[in-house]
This record gives structure tokens, C-alpha cells and sequence, in this order.
């Protein structure tokens, strides 16, 4: 906790939003942020803490003082009829608090340290952490973020939680001091993740079919590097993998990001599979195959990590690309079962689950629907930096199709999505 004795808490509908534009704008400087709901800014030699305001009564704007004695405190503020909006109750990161609202209707927490915990003890982990210029959170802060019980904790004792990931691992993944192997990284998600990656100093290794597309992307970074490869291609992943173990033996990274999208109306395509071939040879195939011909290398390694990168649509598919989405589906139980077996050793796994992201895939990169790709890597890269034992890298914009089924709205979403789909095509 900040020492100040006095703490705004203010509500924001979005806190990243706010972090950004504070930080922009007044100069703070991020001390600490937990998850999608609380923040804690620097200023000066005090601190403002940011609550995400959702229209529960105790996640509203309010003054934070902290007290010696909070039990007392409750039963004075209670027996002068102050209105009790929180029971006191002892929370994780080593505060005990009551939450009440005054005769005006201004709400206050009143808190006392009852541990001095350390936020990884918690599920936090601090570090510091700068963004590339060309993020939209363009400043050097603290980040620290929590793990997914805490998340439930603090947010109140009925909330509904979405867990970030789904099963914890010993090693994290780092941002820095990496090499790094990018499948697709010539274009879209995967560029976007090499700028990013390579802006941090890491060694950052590009591959993809199209040779202009990775020189064009090796122009635009200095430094960066890259091997044509086609993931659809057996042999080739063989003799691909031979050479990065010679050229490249830090490896320790490998992105599995090369994907295609492409619809499939059954009714008029007859026999002919051709496009869920490729589908399933490029998507799902490709990263068996790569991850098992580069495992070897990476089992070398003080610390590996292997990203896949599925969808939202792994959760709710879209019926117009059926194919599509199965492998996506499949690259997701693929991505469990290895990490699974991979448990206890050296090599993490990892899933992207990217939402409507602005890039070629399906020709959806001016699309104002999708988000726009500068601001999904940078929340991307705020996660990884702010949780790294965060096994599944989910940013705001997908948690509706990851959690449907959690969330009981699986039908509602699937049929929604698909309806909308179907009468813009007619
Ligand atoms: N954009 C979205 O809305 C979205 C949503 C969820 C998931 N994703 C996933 O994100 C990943 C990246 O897609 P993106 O949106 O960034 O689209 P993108 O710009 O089209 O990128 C796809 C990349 O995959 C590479 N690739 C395709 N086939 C390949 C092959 N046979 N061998 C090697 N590389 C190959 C492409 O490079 P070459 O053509 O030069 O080979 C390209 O750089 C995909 O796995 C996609 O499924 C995207």
C-alpha cells in the first residue's frame, strides 16, 4: 500500500484508459496495477488509487484513509448510522478494510495494514517495464499484476470472475533477454509482436512464405532477422529447424503464429476440400510439426516458451469458416496436452487468443469493427509484462467468446454472431 494516510480512489470505466491518459497527461507514473479492476498511481510523495467503476455500489468513487484500529473504527461509523456498503474483511495483499457511505452519499474505505505482504505474494510480480514509442501507453512505469484468485478477492465477495489463466506454471515468460522465433512475423499479429519483442532488445527471428513481406518488415527494423519458410511443408520444416539449432542456438522462444483464414460455403463446393486442407495443414499441423522438430533445441535451453496462437473463435466458431475455426479449437486442446506433458521442465506453454484483430487475415484490416493491431499489441504486451505466469493471454476485447461458455451465454453468442454473419451476406 502507498504510505499516504489519505487516498482518492476514482473510478474509471476502462482502466487502461486511464492509466495511459493519467499517466500522459499529470505526469504519474504507474506504481501498480491488479488485473482489469485497480490501479495504484504514483503522485508525487502520495498516491491515487483507480477502481474500475461498473455500477456496484462499492466500486465507486471514494477517499481510502487508513486507520490503526479498523474494527473500532466500523463500530463508531456504524452506531452514528453511517450506511455499512462493505463488512470489514481482511484482504489478500495484507490490508483489512469496511467500505460505508456517508450522509451525503460519498463513499470511504477505511483501512488497516494488518501484513506487510509482497505483491508476488499475492500473484503479483513487479518489474519495470517501457513501452515502444509507437505504443499508445508510451511511458516507462511499474507494472505489476495479480493472479486470477486474487482477482475474484478484491473485486467483492459475489462478483463473477474470468480467470486469466488456467493453470499456473513455475516458470515465467519473460519480455527480455529472449530469442525468439515468429512464424507469420512478416505481417499482421505476428510483425507486430516481432516490432515489440525486438523494441525490447530481444533477438527476434521472422519467417514466413513471402520474402518481400519479411524484408520489408527487416527495412523497417534494424537489426531484426529472417528465414523463409512454409509451415505446409514437411521436409522443409526438418531442414528449417537443422538450421536455426546452427544459426540460432539461444533459441529459446518459439511463436507459432502463422495462420489462414478462409470461408467455406458447403453447399457450393461440392467435393472439393482444397481450402481445409491447407487449412488444417498451415494451422494446426504446421505448429505440431515445428514445435516437435524445434523441442529438442528448446529442451537446451535455462528457460523456453512456446506461444500458440488460436482465436476467440476457438470458443465460439464462426460458421462461415468452419475449418478455420476447428483448428483454432484443436491448436487450443494441442496447446493444453503440452503443456501438460511439459510440466515441471524448463519450457513453458503459452496461448494467444487473439479477438477481431485489424490485419490481412480475411481482409478485415480497415475494418472498424476489429481492433485496431497497435493497441492489441501493446495490451498484449502489457499482460506478459504484467503477469508473467499468465498462461493464456486474453485482452479485454475477447474475454465475451472466451468465457461464453463460463458465462452461460455460449447459445446466445454463437447464434449472434452467426445470424449477424449470415444477413450481412445476404
Ligand atoms: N486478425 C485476427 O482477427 C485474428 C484473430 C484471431 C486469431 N488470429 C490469428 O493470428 C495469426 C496471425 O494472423 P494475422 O491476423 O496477423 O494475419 P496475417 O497478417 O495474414 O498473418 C498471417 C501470417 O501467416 C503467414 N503464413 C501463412 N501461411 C504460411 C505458411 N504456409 N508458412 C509460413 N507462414 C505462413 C503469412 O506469411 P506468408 O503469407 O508470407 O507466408 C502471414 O505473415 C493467425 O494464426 C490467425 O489465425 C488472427
Amino acid at each position: 500500500m502507498p504510505r499516504s494516510t489519505v487516498l482518492p480512489e476514482l473510478a474509471y470505466p476502462d482502466i487502461s484508459e486511464a492509466i495511459t491518459r493519467l499517466c500522459d497527461a499529470f505526469g504519474f507514473t504507474l506504481r501498480i496495477r491488479i488485473a482489469d479492476h485497480r490501479a495504484q498511481l504514483n503522485v508525487g510523495d502520495g498516491a491515487v488509487i483507480l477502481i474500475a467503476a461498473d455500477g456496484e455500489v462499492y466500486m465507486r468513487t471514494a477517499v481510502m484513509v487508513r486507520v490503526e484500529d479498523v474494527d473500532r473504527h466500523y463500530e463508531r461509523a456504524r452506531r452514528s448510522g453511517m450506511r455499512i456498503v462493505l463488512e470489514p474483511k481482511d484482504y489478500p495483499y495484507g490490508e483489512r478494510q469496511y467500505n460505508v457511505e456517508d450522509f451525503a452519499g460519498h463513499h470511504w474505505c477505511f483501512s488497516q495494514s494488518i501484513a506487510d505482504v509482497d505483491p508476488r505474494e499475492w500473484g503479483g510480480n513487479a518489474r519495470r517495464f517501457v513501452a515502444p514509442r509507437a505504443w499508445p501507453a508510451a511511458k516507462s512505469c511499474l507494472v505489476s499484476g495479480v493472479g486470477e484468485a486474487y482477482d475474484g478477492l478484491a473485486r467483492g465477495p459475489d462478483r463473477k470472475f474470468q480467470p486469466i489463466s488456467n493453470q499456473e506454471q513455475t516458470t515465467n515468460m519473460k519480455i527480455t533477454g529472449n530469442t525468439i522465433l515468429i512464424t507469420g512475423g512478416g505481417s499482421g499479429i505476428g510483425r507486430g509482436l516481432a516490432e515489440a519483442f525486438h523494441a525490447l532488445g530481444n533477438t527476434v527471428i521472422i519467417a514466413g512464405r513471402r520474402k518481400h513481406a519479411l524484408d520489408a518488415t527487416l527495412a523497417a527494423n534494424p537489426g531484426m532477422k529472417a528465414v523463409t519458410l512454409d509451415v505446409e511443408s514437411r521436409g522443409g520444416i526438418r531442414a528449417f529447424a537443422a538450421q536455426m539449432a546452427k544459426d540460432y542456438p539461444s533459441l529459446n522462444v518459439l511463436i507459432n503464429n502463422a495462420g489462414i483464414m478462409r470461408p467455406e460455403i458447403l453447399k457450393n463446393q461440392q467435393e472439393d476440400v482444397a481450402d481445409a486442407e491447407a487449412i488444417v495443414n498451415i494451422n494446426l499441423l504446421g505448429p505440431i510439426r515445428l514445435t516437435a522438430a524445434l523441442l529438442p533445441q528448446l529442451r537446451k535451453q535455462a528457460h523456453s516458451v512456446i506461444m500458440n496462437v488460436t482465436s476467440g473463435l476457438a470458443f465460439v466458431p464462426l460458421a462461415l469458416t468452419p475449418t478455420y475455426c476447428a483448428t483454432k479449437a484443436a491448436l487450443r486442446s494441442y496447446t493444453q496436452s503440452i503443456r501438460y506433458q511439459l510440466k515441471g521442465t524448463t519450457t513453458e506453454v503459452v496461448e494467444l487468443v487473439p479477438p477481431y484483430v485489424q490485419t490481412d487475415l480475411m481482409g478485415g484490416a480497415s475494418d472498424p469493427r476489429a481492433m485496431p493491431l497497435d493497441k492489441y499489441i501493446a495490451e498484449v504486451m502489457e499482460i506478459l509484462s504484467g503477469q508473467p505466469a499468465a498462461t493464456e493471454i486474453c485482452v479485454e476485447n475477447v474475454k465475451r467468446l472466451r468465457f461464453a461458455a463460463e458465462n452461460g451465454q455460449y447459445d446466445a453468442i454463437f447464434n449472434g454472431l452467426n445470424d449477424a454473419m449470415s444477413k450481412a451476406a445476404v
